[in-house]
């Protein structure tokens, strides 16, 4: 059995580089991580368990705003997709707000998590920003399934190429696109999805400082640092910042 061999030795080496870069601490991963990869076994090592910063990820100021998640954070890859939305909302002279909503629309992706992106993200911005804008971003995802010619959205291609010519939208995503259609903010979600770039010039690099001002007067950064103030989703932050907390 050489393969299993060589996956045993390799989960060895990653156990032996782990203890080496945590000293003495075990990191306790939470069982979301561990259903990804189609596991459903916790297990707990015997030993002082991984609290508070972890020494594998970057420091991060003790009063963290908005942006300093997507420098030290968030996934590099694909920032560029949010950047390019925003550029191009403000290209296609939407309000400053929805801007906002362009350029954080995929939050969850880039930052959280993936599965009902649109609803974590909400969720995770919602204290934070005007009501429309996280009611814009929770919709988008259901909106994203279903074409509007009359503001010239099709059903996107690529679905057909990521999730088969086949598919059909789950009954809740049915029901809040059903919901979202009759709703005062309707073209507010709308516009995220005509301003969603999926196949965006790979030649044009967009900067987070073309957003600062906007960030500025439409996120209501916390003074405390996000993770440290009392909302519904601070604890959301803090578990970004610490994702490995044993508890
Ligand atoms: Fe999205
Ligand atoms: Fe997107």
């Amino acid at each position: 059995m050489p393969e299993a061999q060589t996956m045993s030795q390799r989960a060895d080496e990653l156990e032996h580089r782990q203890m080496q870069e945590l000293g003495d601490r075990l990191v306790t991963k939470s069982l979301l991580f561990l259903l990804a990869d189609g596991e459903r076994s916790v297990t707990f090592g015997q030993g002082r368990l991984l609290m508070g910063e972890d020494p594998r990820l970057p420091p991060m100021p003790k009063e963290p705003k908005l942006l300093d998640f997507f420098k030290y954070r968030f996934a590099i890859g694909s920032q560029q997709h949010l950047l390019q939305s925003a550029n191009l909302a403000q290209k296609n002279g939407l309000p400053e707000k929805l801007v906002l909503a362009c350029l954080l629309h995929d939050i969850a992706v880039t930052g959280f998590i993936r599965s009902d992106h649109g609803y974590w993200g909400a969720q995770l911005l919602e204290p934070y920003v005007d009501e429309e804008v996280s009611w814009a971003i929770r919709y988008h995802q259901a909106l994203r399934f279903y074409p509007d010619e009359s503001v010239g959205y099709p059903y996107p291609d690529n679905y057909v190429r990521m999730f088969g010519a086949d598919y059909k939208p789950d009954a809740y995503i049915q029901r809040d696109y059903a919901y979202a259609r009759q709703h005062k903010w309707y073209m507010s979600a709308r516009m995220i999805c005509v301003n969603d770039l999926y196949s965006f010039d790979p030649n044009v690099v967009v900067h987070w400082d073309q957003f600062e001002d906007i960030i500025g007067r439409h996120f209501k950064q916390p003074k405390e640092g996000l993770g440290n103030d009392n909302t519904p989703s601070s604890h959301m932050w803090r578990t970004i910042i610490r994702p490995c907390n044993a508890l």
